[in-house]
């Protein structure tokens, strides 16, 4: 009898369920969508209920869409958003909606965390800055601002966390998810006193820490009864969402890195050993492979810069794609295809929402620089690709400064689909940049996890090499001295212009607007 997995990625916007053949083959998934809480500016939160709600209906979904009995589910793999905070009471009963990774109103706090360890400390310890999304700094803000809710906490979980306890009755995590709370002593993949007792959190209130592929928990009566699944599946550790999304693409052996180009943009590079960036601008954590780590960096604007251009300056190429029914991004494509490599000076700053890597700086703004009158809209649009591609160069760099060796690229997300821009990748990387034969993101990453778990595989690097396959190659060619040549002023725009960009910020703020 075939075996098959479940891959659970409990997302922002949606949990999506997946459902693979021992094989690697999908054979389907379903997808819930669920709303995103800003009660208050910079504020985002969701009620852990709407992910359980939507685990329970995905998994009995995707079963019934596919007919695979569920007498047949060898594991389950779970995936998720990062860094968010559920607090649960001593009845496991959650407290208030759960603080996500996208929340940003701990900046008080991370300087206290910050001041009381010492920022160097921090990052020797958790191997990054404590960083307004991540868990500890909510865990003291909700000290500080809901002492009632605080005196009652019994556990603390992360999100695909929370669903597993609902599932298995089981407080587990895992290394990659742990490591994005600033609570992880990510050398040595455990725990870290120190920052628990700095945080003023109590040990017990932390989930047991398992390896990813590691099955850790099991299915009870009781989650059985919800979703339809027979109880004792094993549910292996899982991961956070990127460290998913890499094992799902196989960025699982130091010398590959992926890029990928969504709304966000995410370089990340599996490594051996535990390398950090000594100033924290790379995050640096557990990778969801059995003692291997990983480096990121994440860029806020990514494909993201480039939708707000065809947004606002693409209307003609919009109307041209509905008459004629193209895709808009394409008809784009082809006209920078028009303009020279390197732009002719015109250079395009992608920090339209702030930035993360590798300037943390949510007052950083977006930029075309160097208008000339011989500049088209074939420059423009061209330049705004550039520019995102000038920005994942700088997370590469950081990374091969770190003495990580980068021999080829896996190029993924919706801007991956242009061969313009997998050519500036190709170009920019100085390496071999490849596509593979997975699209479904995170989830597939959990599912290649649970087979792993179950047995079907020795270790996540061999359910990798069973299960993806390259499917194109770009080789970079003889642009590459161009943008080697344009590279170094777009890194020198930001620091110029940073302070720039805090006064305008203050300028906007005394005004009335945003900042
Ligand atoms: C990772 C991160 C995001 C979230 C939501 O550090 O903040 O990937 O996990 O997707």
């Amino acid at each position: 009898m075939s075996s098959y997995l479940l891959g659970i990625d409990i997302a922002t916007t949606s949990t999506k369920t997946l459902l693979m053949e021992g094989s690697g083959k999908v054979l389907g998934s379903a997808t819930a969508e669920y709303p995103l809480e800003t009660p208050k500016p910079l504020w985002s939160e969701q009620d852990p209920e709407h992910w359980w709600e939507a685990t329970v209906k995905t998994i009995r979904e995707v079963l019934q869409k596919t007919g695979v009995s569920a007498s047949s589910i060898a594991g389950i793999g779970l995936s998720g958003q990062m860094h968010g905070l559920v607090c649960l009471d001593s009845d496991n009963r959650v407290l208030r909606p759960a603080i996500l990774w996208n929340d940003q109103r701990t900046g008080a706090q991370c300087d206290a965390i910050t001041q009381r360890v010492g920022a160097e400390k921090v990052i020797q310890l958790t191997g990054n800055p404590i960083l307004t999304g991540f868990t500890a700094p909510k865990l003291l803000w909700v000290q500080e601002n809901e002492p009632d809710v605080y005196s009652r906490i019994a556990k603390i979980l992360l999100p695909k966390d929370y669903v597993r306890y609902r599932l298995t009755n089981s407080f587990c995590t895992d290394v990659s998810d742990a490591s994005g709370m600033s609570l992880l002593d990510v050398a040595n993949r455990r725990w870290s006193d120190e920052m628990v007792d700095a945080v003023g959190a109590k040990r017990a209130w932390l989930a047991d820490v398992s390896e990813s592929s590691d099955p850790s928990s099991k299915v009870t009566g009781e989650g059985a009864s919800a979703t339809g699944l027979p109880e004792g599946i094993p549910v292996v550790g899982g991961g956070g969402d990127q460290a998913c999304q890499a094992v799902g693409v196989g960025i699982v052996r130091e010398g590959v890195a992926s890029a990928t180009l969504g709304t966000s943009g995410v370089v990340f590079a599996a490594s051996d050993e535990y390398r950090v960036e000594p100033e924290g601008r790379l995050h640096a954590f557990c990778h969801a492979v059995p003692g291997k780590w990983h480096l990121m960096g994440v860029m806020l604007s990514a494909a993201g810069s480039f939708r707000w251009y065809k947004d606002v300056l693409g209307q003609q190429e919009s109307r041209e794609a509905a008459e004629t029914g193209k895709d808009p991004f394409e008809i784009l494509t082809q006209q920078a295809a028009l303009a020279p490599a390197g732009c002719e000076g015109l250079l395009f700053l992608p920090y339209l929402t702030g930035e993360r890597t590798p300037w943390p700086d949510p007052l950083a703004r977006g930029n075309f620089f160097g208008l000339t009158l011989r500049h088209q809209k074939a420059h423009m649009t061209r330049s705004v690709m550039e520019g995102v591609t000038y920005g994942m160069r700088d997370s590469l760099e950081l990374m091969r400064n770190l003495q990580l060796k980068v021999s080829h690229i896996v190029a993924s997300g919706g801007g991956a689909k242009s061969p313009l821009w997998r050519q500036m990748m190709a170009d920019n990387f100085h390496a071999r940049t490849v596509t593979v034969n997975a699209s479904e993101g995170a989830a597939y990453g959990a599912c290649l996890l649970a087979a792993t778990g179950a047995g079907i595989f020795p270790s996540v690097e061999a359910a990798c090499d069973a299960c993806l396959q390259e499917t194109g190659e770009t080789l970079p060619g003889p642009e590459a001295t161009v943008y080697d040549d344009f590279y170094p002023h777009y890194k020198s725009l930001y620091p110029a212009l940073a302070p720039i960009f805090h006064k305008v910020a203050a300028t906007v703020e005394k005004h009335g607007g945003s900042g």
